[in-house]
């Protein structure tokens, strides 16, 4: 079969998930790495016959808004975190250097002080308007894609989490946004233009992070319109995880969790972000969200981030359940989990790519819901309980074509 170029586009290409996406990738392309991890690897001929794209025939650019390389950012995760295996900056650097050399200027649009704090200016593209940002980002989008002949472009929002977006300032309707993009008081964040920008240009749109992206009816209805599917929002990929594998087991045995608390430390760059107390409040509604839905009742619940520098990339949760038995007798239960973030994160943006390009080679367009086993707050679906989406996901990939 002839070769089909698949572009991976990552915005925040220098961050951590960002750089173990391309070192994995690397080492995949070259059979270098297991893959542990990965579940579109877990398929058989089902992936045959789904036509999942090869690692090697993944072309990756990227924005980004900080100066360095993808080899430094690879040497820091290596000897400050341990978050890569050692060695591995020098070994794929040419496969590094030919991806830093189509990262682009990225654009810094309303993501408040603690992301602007990140970003000088001569790493940043100038935009006036949401509009000019917009355009900004499409041009790039455009030239990676013609200049690597690419057949067709996934954009995958891996950058820092951005504060919480004002909703209500938002239109519904795509024509009554659209309206407002030269406005100065557009309430739109980058997240949401970069997802605009990728959508006007006909490539899918996957957020991994909290930040509002593509979740907007107004966006979701000029994605079906574009034909363009999404996937989001915000990666499931630890304490979550867990939680929504045990949430259902409390409802399924009628056990009443009377609270809920979630306690977690990391000291990565996104840790640092999320010390800004507006930024911890998207992480911190996404983490929220999901127990009622799973339980049918609200209980009483915390979910705290802390950034401590000396955990590095290895996120810790420690989460106390408090519930009660038969004739009201309270019980608890307690775990620690402890997750390198960036090695969990990046398989997760791996197996994405794949499946929304199976996405849009079926013709799917908006919210594809079958993908929310990957998402703390996943678009298209009400569904919370891992055991559900993965039934849902194994249906979606099996559907006759
Ligand atoms: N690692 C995980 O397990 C996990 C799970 C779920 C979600 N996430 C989310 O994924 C995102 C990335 O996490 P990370 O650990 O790689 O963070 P990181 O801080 O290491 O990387 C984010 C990168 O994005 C860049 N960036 C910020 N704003 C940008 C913009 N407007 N345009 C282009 N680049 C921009 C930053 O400079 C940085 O290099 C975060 O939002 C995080 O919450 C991570």
């Amino acid at each position: 079969m002839a070769e089909r170029r698949v572009g991976l586009w990552l915005v925040g290409a220098r961050g951590g998930v960002a750089t173990t996406v391309a070192v994995g990738l690397a080492a995949l392309a070259r059979g270098e790495a297991p893959t542990t991890g990965l579940v579109t690897e877990s398929l058989g001929p089902l992936g045959v016959e789904l036509g999942l794209v090869p690692w090697r025939d993944f072309c990756v650019g990227g924005h980004e808004v900080r100066p360095g390389t993808l080899a430094e950012a690879a040497r820091e995760l290596e000897a400050q975190h341990g978050a890569l295996p050692s060695g591995s900056a020098d070994r794929y650097a040419a496969e590094l250097a030919a991806i830093d050399a189509r990262v682009r200027p990225g654009v810094v649009f309303r993501s408040g002080s603690a992301i602007e704090a990140l970003a000088p200016a001569g790493c940043v593209a100038p935009a006036n308007t949401a509009r000019e940002a917009i355009g900004a980002i499409r041009r790039d989008l455009e030239e990676f894609r013609e200049t690597n002949q690419l057949a067709s472009l996934v954009v995958v929002i891996v950058s820092s989490t951005e504060p919480p977006t004002d909703t209500s300032a938002i239109p519904a309707t795509w024509d009554g946004l659209d309206a407002t993009l030269d406005g100065a008081d557009c309430a739109l964040r980058a997240s949401s233009l970069y997802a605009i920008a990728a959508i006007e240009s006909g490539a899918a749109v996957v957020n991994f992070t909290p930040s509002q992206g593509a979740d907007l009816p107004a966006i979701e209805e000029r994605a079906r319109r574009r034909s363009v599917p999404l996937a989001g929002r915000d990666g499931k990929t630890g304490e979550t995880l867990l939680k929504s594998t045990l949430a259902p087991m409390f409802a399924a045995r009628r056990l009443e969790v009377l609270s809920w608390v979630s306690h977690n430390i990391l000291g990565n760059r996104d840790g640092a972000v999320l010390a800004d107390p507006d930024n911890k409040r998207a992480k911190v509604e996404s983490k929220e969200r999901l127990l009622e839905t799973m339980l049918g009742y609200r209980p009483e619940s915390l979910v705290s981030i802390e950034h401590i520098a000396s955990m590095g990339d290895w996120k810790t949760a420690w989460d106390h359940v408090h519930f009660r038995g038969f004739l009201g007798v309270p019980m608890s239960l307690q775990f620690t989990w402890q997750g390198c973030d960036s090695a969990l994160a990046a398989p997760l943006v791996l197996d994405l790519a794949r499946l929304i390009d199976v996405a849009a080679r079926r013709g799917e367009s908006g919210a594809v819901g079958a993908l929310g086993a990957f998402f703390k707050s996943p678009q298209g679906t009400t569904e919370h309980a891992l055991g559900e989406q993965v039934r849902a996901l194994d249906a979606w990939l099996r559907r006759p074509r």
